[in-house]
């Protein structure tokens, strides 16, 4: 079954066909929100918005480790991140979907493993490549079923938030090779390869990053908002083609077609 996880500007998935909520705890406390249990097109989904049904979690307080574990324990065989960013990248601009496949990570402070001694033997998982192909490539094809165009490939540096970055902080990230900044990233996806869940992002360009193009003298909110809400749009119409692959019983399938 697939799992979604929505970010700001997508707190919901109207195309959802809701059956029931389900509130979940987990040894590590209390995920973001009741999990939201249904159908979209007749397949089912389980979607969980990240910041809460409020809004009112910032990235850095957001539980990830309940949040995943409640996911995996509600049957998720894979995890799909929808997440809105900001451009460092020359070329990416306001309304761009991106499929990332690496990650810088300079978050700090966050409880970042299911392994942090207390017992256990030390657990050390490979991250070579952060998202799982497989469904990486499901995402591109979705799209192109869609119609709808997707940059395949990016390099994601999680940021701490909440705060957005100094314009000397962007310069510095991409000379370090990022394409893309966001705040929510990680842990979010080591937690799900710790669990063996494959995880891949859609990520949404709401704005260039702070000192660049249309941020040059300063982030302009308003417009953020509404490029989150016309490209969210898309995004459920690029759900609306992967869920297939993922119902019970077609996993299979979509290993196959990757
Ligand atoms: N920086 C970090 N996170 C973000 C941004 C940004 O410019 N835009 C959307 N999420």
């Amino acid at each position: 079954m697939l799992a979604i996880i929505g970010g700001s500007g997508l707190t919901q998935l109207s195309n959802l066909d809701v059956s029931h909520r389900r509130v979940a705890r987990t040894p590590y406390g209390e995920p973001s929100g009741a999990l939201t249990c249904g159908s979209i097109c007749g397949n089912e989904v389980v979607f969980l918005a990240r910041h809460g049904y409020g809004h009112a979690i910032p990235p850095h307080a957001v539980n990830y480790r309940a949040n995943i574990w409640a996911l995996k324990e509600h049957g998720a065989t894979h995890i799909v991140s929808v997440a809105s960013v900001g451009a460092v990248r020359d070329g990416l601009n306001p309304g761009d979907m991106v499929i990332p496949h690496q990650i810088i990570d300079y978050t700090w402070g966050r409880k970042s493993t299911y392994f942090d001694g207390n017992g256990t033997p030390v657990v050390h998982v490979d991250f070579t490549e952060p998202y799982d192909a497989a469904l990486r490539r499901q995402l591109i094809l979705a799209a192109g079923r869609a119609g709808i165009d997707i940059k395949d490939g990016g390099v994601y540096g999680a940021t701490q938030g909440p705060r957005l970055e100094t314009a000397a902080e962007i310069c510095r990230y991409e000379r370090e090779g990022v394409d893309l900044v966001g705040m929510t990233g990680m842990p979010e996806a080591v937690l799900a390869r710790e669990l063996a869940i494959p995880y891949a992002a859609i990520n949404l360009v709401a704005n260039h990053a702070a000192g660049r193009g249309e941020s040059s003298n300063g982030i302009h909110f308003e417009r953020l908002e509404q490029v989150l809400q016309e490209a969210m749009g898309r995004v459920r119409c690029v759900i609306e083609q992967l869920v297939g692959c993922y119902a019970s019983g077609n996993e299979a399938v979509a290993s196959r077609q990757g």
